[in-house]
């Protein structure tokens, strides 16, 4: 489906973006693998190759705009086209607002939403020069309501939702779409981190929304996917929910 296709992926090297980076690969694409992490970025780069796979890696601290440019830069250098921009790289800080510091409010903009801008920005550039792009958010449920003990990352994916209906009605007239997923707890390093292993616990976030079950990287990954393809060539500005149902309730 993405045959000659360039699609880069932010924070590919774990998680959602890492899943979304292979599920491209698998679908024709030079997938750009970008991310800070310089061990794990490589190896899934690594493993695509060697799967017979096109992916490079650049590694990126995508809150700078230096990086964030020759990331873009690296992409097109050999078609001169990016044709999809995942933007994915998110962090999560849970500290109460009547406790969060000043450093790590920005910590959170810089890294889920001022990392988008910056990474539009230069993409739009080629994809303005083409007349034809896809960009797809990762934003979260959390944009869409308010999660209890996670205010200020609520309000980083609020912008996020915004950011992508802001490039969706500014840029159609240049032939490109924007839009976000809006992923519910996904089964990830980052959710290990946010609440654990514990069995137990999963299982009762588990039962938070009607299907049941956590997502899977996947479940977000087959998401990204459809809205960056040619198969959703009438929809841009849209939050696609990949919650089982959580949201609907
Ligand atoms: N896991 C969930 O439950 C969940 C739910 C909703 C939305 N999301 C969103 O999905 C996205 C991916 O989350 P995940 O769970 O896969 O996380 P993850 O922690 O597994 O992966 C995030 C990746 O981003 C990279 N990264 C972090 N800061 C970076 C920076 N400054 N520059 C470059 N790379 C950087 C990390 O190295 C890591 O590889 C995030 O935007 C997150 O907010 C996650």
């Amino acid at each position: 489906m993405f045959e000659d296709k360039v699609v880069v992926v932010t924070g590919a090297a774990s998680g959602i973006g890492r899943r979304t980076a292979i599920e491209f690969a698998r679908q024709g694409a030079t997938v750009v693998v970008a991310d800070v992490d310089g061990t794990n970025g490589p190896e899934v780069v690594a493993k695509l190759n060697s799967d017979g796979h096109r992916a490079v890696f650049v590694r990126a601290d995508l809150t700078a705009e230096a990086d964030c440019e020759h990331l873009v830069a690296v992409a097109a250098e050999r078609t001169g086209r990016v044709d999809v921009l995942v933007n994915n790289v998110g962090i999560e800080i849970s500290t109460p607002i009547h406790e969060m510091s000043v450093p790590e409010w920005d910590r959170l903009f810089d890294t889920n939403l001022k990392s988008m801008f910056l990474c539009s920005k230069h993409a739009l550039r080629p994809m303005m020069a083409a007349r034809s792009g896809a960009i797809v958010n990762v934003c979260s449920v959390s944009g869409l309501v308010a999660w209890p003990g996670i205010a200020a990352y609520n309000t980083t994916k609020g912008g996020v939702l915004m950011l992508t209906k802001s490039l969706a009605v500014e840029y159609a007239k240049h032939g490109i779409r924007a839009n976000c997923v809006c992923p519910s707890i996904i089964d990830t390093p980052m959710t290990d981190a946010s609440i654990g292993h514990d069995a137990a616990v999963k299982e009762a976030k588990a039962k938070l929304n009607p299907l049941g079950r956590l997502g899977t990287p996947e479940d977000v990954a087959h998401a990204i996917l459809f809205l960056a393809s040619d198969k959703s060539s009438f929809i841009t500005g849209a939050a696609l929910t990949v919650d089982g149902g959580y949201t609907a309730i």
